[in-house]
């Protein structure tokens, strides 16, 4: 073998070079991409659980929220408006439909182009918003705000999975939901301020600080290389291994820059990536850009993110106790994201989610008898402080659980998984099945509540069993396996192997695939930890 290259564990090539400065830097930057989605997570919830946003945008809300709490009538009800989660939700569809455009700028301009717009469309977004006079505009700055997430949601997650050294990729990828969950936390606190701001115009400081993580990551992309295979892939070879030279802090960077190529090579037979990723070679990948997403929002956490102020209201907190409530799960979700960051490379992505799972369900179900023995089906009843605590307790362990599993696997596993002829490609499918899910979760959420009562939290947990056994069965891990040799882990699996025919598997110069009979000579011949 050439070079100092050597087969790991995974089953994929270790090649030289170490974590440098450069690309560490480079990561953080692009991380940061993170912040303008979760700030807005984090900043609709709280907005809409004020009530001079709600008499100025939504009055008929604002009443009937006053009436429930007149006549102590049914808690599960009081929010239920289409109108108002059309608000949080319209962003959604926006973001669905520009990460297809994405797509094409991610892959045609190079992944910084793609930071950049979705940075300047976000900021414009906010200035709409913090100065919104009626519904119409607040729903338009929050196109614009959509439009902003679907560009950096489809170009951060691969760029960071890119830059990275195999065996650092997950530690770096998730730096991204690192920064979705500062975001959040930010716009909680944020919040928490603004609610009591005398003069009702709170809420307008919370949307339009919404600026200042669009500004981070639109400065910020201006500053960033372009990745080694993306310059390779627009036919800037030089400059592709200069970059790779300086991103991996070694000049021995031939076998990689070789595979790389070889990689791009192949990846210009395919003309069409959205044809060609339904064809039965990308069935593996295609599934996952399907199922990951979808089930990263059939956890729920989003009922909690969106509609952490609304749920503790429901559950009789005051109003600044609720918005309180929503800070501490959010500085649950930032430190438990280290969690992942620490060992996403080391115990590999199965474990997290299999640990991750099971936590979930288990508090799902506390959470969903506690509410249900008090509130009952009729939704009226008082809340004990001492139980309420408890309630938000197990909430706080649910989103710990989801915080470093489905949170950032979520994100990082869909961005390397494909092949780079299809990157672009899948990654938009990945953005956009994550958009609409939460797009039907935020508009399903509150009538939902309304309607299932505490069965609800019953019904995601349902949903957590069968993730957990999709991931069980179906996942291999992916961990340390260099991107562009990922189709040796799919070939090497129980049931994708049969999707890829052996004169599919092409990895480089030097690495055969391990035939279905062993015949091949991927380092020990067996792909580490793997179904
Ligand atoms: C998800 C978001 C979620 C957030 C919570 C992200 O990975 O995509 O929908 O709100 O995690 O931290």
């Amino acid at each position: 073998m050439a070079g100092g290259v050597v087969v790991n564990a995974g089953g994929g090539k270790d090649y030289p070079g170490k974590l440098t400065m450069f690309v560490l830097f480079a990561c953080i930057v692009a991380a940061t991409g993170g912040l303008i989605f979760g700030y807005d997570i984090g900043i609709s919830g709280g907005v809409t659980s004020m009530n001079p946003f709600l008499m100025k945008f939504f009055p008929s809300v604002y009443h009937k929220e006053q009436e429930a709490e007149r006549n102590q009538s049914n808690q599960y009800c009081k929010f239920d408006s289409q109108l108002l989660t059309m608000f949080t939700s319209s962003l959604y569809l926006a973001a669905l439909v520009a990460s297809f455009c994405a797509a094409t700028v991610t892959r045609v301009a190079g992944r910084k182009w793609s930071m950049f717009g979705g940075g300047v469309t976000f900021l414009v977004g906010a200035a709409l918003n913090g100065a919104a006079k009626d519904v119409v505009m607040l729903i338009l700055g929050r196109v614009l705000l959509g439009i902003g997430v679907g560009f950096a949601n489809q170009s951060v997650p691969v760029y960071l999975s890119e830059m990275a050294p195999a065996r650092l990729r997950g530690m770096l990828n998730i730096g991204f939901q690192l920064m979705i969950t500062i975001g959040i936390l930010c716009a909680n606190l944020i919040n928490y301020g603004t609610a009591k701001i005398k003069g009702g115009w709170g809420w307008r400081v919370s949307l339009a600080l919404a600026a200042v993580p669009a500004a981070i990551i639109a400065v910020g992309a201006l500053f960033l290389p372009d990745t080694p295979n993306s310059l390779i892939a627009r036919g800037y070879t030089d400059d592709a291994k200069r970059m790779l030279k300086r991103v991996r802090g070694t000049e021995d960077v031939e076998e990689e820059y070789n595979d790389l190529v070889a990689a791009s090579e192949e990846s210009k037979l395919v003309a069409h990536p959205w044809s060609n990723i339904l064809q039965p070679r990308y069935r593996p990948q295609l599934v996952m850009a399907i199922a990951i997403p979808m089930f990263q929002q059939l956890t729920g956490i989003n009922v909690i993110m969106f509609y952490a102020p609304v749920l503790f209201k429901t559950l009789g907190f005051a109003d600044d106790a609720s918005l309180m409530s929503a800070v501490i799960t959010g500085l649950v979700n930032v430190f438990a994201t280290f969690v992942s960051i620490v060992t996403v490379d080391r115990l590999g992505r199965r474990k997290l989610f299999l640990q991750g799972g099971t936590q979930m369900l288990a508090c799902q179900i506390v959470v969903g008898s506690l509410i249900g023995a008090k509130f009952g089906f009729t939704g009226v009843a008082e809340i004990p402080k001492a139980y309420a605590a408890i309630v938000v307790l197990f909430i706080c362990a649910y989103v710990a659980g989801f915080a470093w599993s489905w949170g950032p696997l979520g994100w990082l596993v869909p961005s390397e998984i494909f092949p780079l002829e299809i990157r672009s490609a899948g990654q938009s499918i990945n953005v956009s099945v994550n958009m609409l899910c939460t797009f039907i979760i935020a508009q399903a959420f509150l009538p939902m509540l309304c309607h299932f009562k505490f069965i609800l939290f019953f019904f995601f947990g349902a949903w957590v069993v069968v993730m957990t056994i999709f991931v069980a069965l179906f996942l291999p891990e992916t961990k340390n396996v260099p991107i562009e040799e990922m189709v040796l882990v799919w070939k090497a699996h129980w049931y994708w192997g049969r999707f890829i025919r052996d004169e599919d598997v092409h990895v480089g110069a030097d690495l055969e695939m391990p035939s279905a009979n062993g015949n091949g000579k991927v380092g020990s011949g067996k792909l580490g930890g793997m179904q």
